[in-house]
């Protein structure tokens, strides 16, 4: 008789014995005829699937976002009408560890949030900082080898970390905020994400606004010490984990207020520096925060594998009333998302539930690997099509976008506005005595063991951000203030001359 609760192979017949392999004889060796055991040996070898290269270590939840505020005359997005409820998956991780590193490092958080729109899914894949280290498509896959191991020794390397960092000095300001007390979250709860890029939102009239999106934490921000964290790491590796499941499972259900900052076409041709530049913020001053609505995470997944391991996020992923803009660090993301996706998990990976919309899917996208629904059965397979099957949209067309200039490998470093040192000197003049003396001892401590030429890079660039963050940090590295005037005259290149060699 069927029993739904006893043991079956892959194909739903029952399995007689687990326990004990088939043998020739009781001392014999086993047969090949324990076809159970070969399929469960099988399973197993293949159960590993590649992590994701960056961002490997994470946890996940569902939840709701609930639009309590009208920016309709900025954007036609349904998700972002007032009063929609959309449902919701987010995915909390740390960059640089792998799968199995360890929660509380110091290291950005990625926060990435699927929302399932009746339009189509709306993925929002941000870090808990403004801002990011680099701007050039070029330099990603440098920054995630510079911050993992090192080919020679298989372990992390301060120096490759710090050498990395400080030849580019647009890093600065994400190394301030990395460095400071919000380099070790207390949980995912207690810290704000956000979008980093510049998006563009366009409203039933077809009129464009460049657009940033904020998260706030409603529970606080609150962070972990150095010594914290160490003693937190050596005891629960899962620390973050679990502080997020164990909060959803007794009803204490966290919340982010979504924010935008927004600025109008015109606003961003004259603005002082480059919007599109990511390493650069909007001040809030200048452009001030809209409320939007809340994010509200309040279901644990049932299985890790399947939903958090398995979950694909891009910011390629937009819905009619959200889009791109000329950030090319957003651009370069838009093709590296799916493509990761596709090697990580398959090209049918939007399959996956987790992944799936929540609205009728109709995209053309025949078989492959892992097809497993009815692959569109006998519609037709090609467009155009006499039967007038599942043609284009052209009235969520976005409006046509300007651009000017010739085609060239433009460095943002030649362009007279650009200031690296702007935000990270602004941060720090506004940090208190106690968040000034944390920042200039992580750092300090950070860096022991890297060579003294590229600390006084870093030096350098926190002088010019600010003389009493250059002063402060060369007394806590033990570095010669002359010098550091000295070198800070020298220019970006001359600056890296002067410091290529551990013996300068
Ligand atoms: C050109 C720059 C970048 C490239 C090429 C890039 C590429 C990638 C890739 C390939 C993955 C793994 C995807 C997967 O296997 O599912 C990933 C994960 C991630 N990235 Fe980026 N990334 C870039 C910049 C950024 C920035 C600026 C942010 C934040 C604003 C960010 C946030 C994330 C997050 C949160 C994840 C993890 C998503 C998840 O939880 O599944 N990345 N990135």
């Amino acid at each position: 008789m069927e029993n739904l609760e006893k043991l079956t192979n892959e194909v739903g017949a029952p399995i007689a014995d687990n326990e004990n392999a088939m043998t020739a004889g009781p001392r014999g060796p086993v047969v090949m005829q324990d076809v159970w055991l070969m399929e469960k040996m099988a399973h197993f070898n293949r159960e590993v699937i590649p992590e994701r290269r960056m961002h490997a270590k994470g946890w996940g939840a569902y939840g709701k976002f609930t639009v309590t505020h009208d920016i309709s005359k900025y954007t036609r997005a349904k998700v972002l009408q007032p009063g929609a409820v959309t449902e919701t998956f987010t995915r909390f991780s740390t960059v640089a560890g792998e799968r199995g590193a360890a929660d509380c490092e110091r290291d950005i958080r990625g926060v990435a949030t699927k929302f399932y729109t009746t339009e189509g899914n709306w993925d929002v894949v941000g870090n808990n900082t403004p801002t990011f280290f680099i701007r050039d498509v070029h330099n990603f896959s440098d920054l995630n080898r510079a911050v993992k191991r090192d080919p020679r020794t298989g372990r992390r390397s301060a120096q490759n970390n710090w050498d990395f960092w400080t030849l580019l000095p647009e890093c600065f300001h994400q190394i301030t905020v990395v460095m400071s007390d919000r380099g070790i979250p207390a949980s995912f709860r207690n810290m704000h994400f956000f979008g980093e890029h510049t998006f563009s939102l366009y409203n039933e009239k077809n009129e464009r606004v460049w657009c940033k999106f904020h998260f706030k934490t409603q529970q606080g921000i609150r962070n972990l010490s150095n010594e914290e964290a160490a003693e937190i790491n050596g005891m629960d590796r899962e620390y973050h984990g679990k502080d997020l499941y164990e909060a959803i499972e007794r009803g204490d259900f966290p919340k982010w207020t979504m924010y935008i900052q927004v600025m109008t076409e015109a606003q961003a041709k004259s603005h002082y520096e480059n919007p599109f530049d990511i390493t650069k913020i909007w001040r809030h001053a200048e452009y001030p925060l809209m409320e939007v609505g809340v994010l509200e995470l309040n279901r644990n997944p049932e299985n890790y594998f399947a939903e958090v391991e398995q979950a694909a996020f891009t910011p390629a992923h937009v819905v009619p009333g959200i889009g791109f803009s000329p950030d090319k660090f957003l651009q370069g993301r838009l093709f590296a998302y799916g493509d990761a996706q596709r090697y990580r998990l398959g090209v049918n990976h939007n399959l996956i539930p987790v992944n799936q919309a929540k609205c009728k899917v109709n995209e053309y996208h025949r078989d492959g690997a892992m097809r497993v629904d009815g692959n569109y059965g006998g519609a037709p397979a090609y467009t155009p099509n006499s039967a007038g099957v599942w043609t284009a949209q052209p009235e969520v067309m976005e409006p046509p976008l300007a651009l000017e200039g010739a085609m060239w490998h433009y460095d943002p470093k030649d362009d007279p506005t650009d200031d690296c040192f702007r935000a990270g000197g602004d941060l720090w003049r506004v940090l208190t005595e106690d968040k000034k003396k944390i920042l200039i001892q992580n750092t300090a401590g950070d860096m022991a063991s890297v060579t003294d030429n590229i600390k006084y890079r870093h030096a350098v660039h926190c002088y010019l951000a600010d003389p009493e963050y250059g002063r402060r940090f060369a007394a806590a590295a033990g570095l010669s203030m002359d010098k550091v005037e000295e070198l800070s005259q020298l220019g970006h290149q001359g600056l890296i001359q002067a410091t290529l060699s551990a013996t300068m």
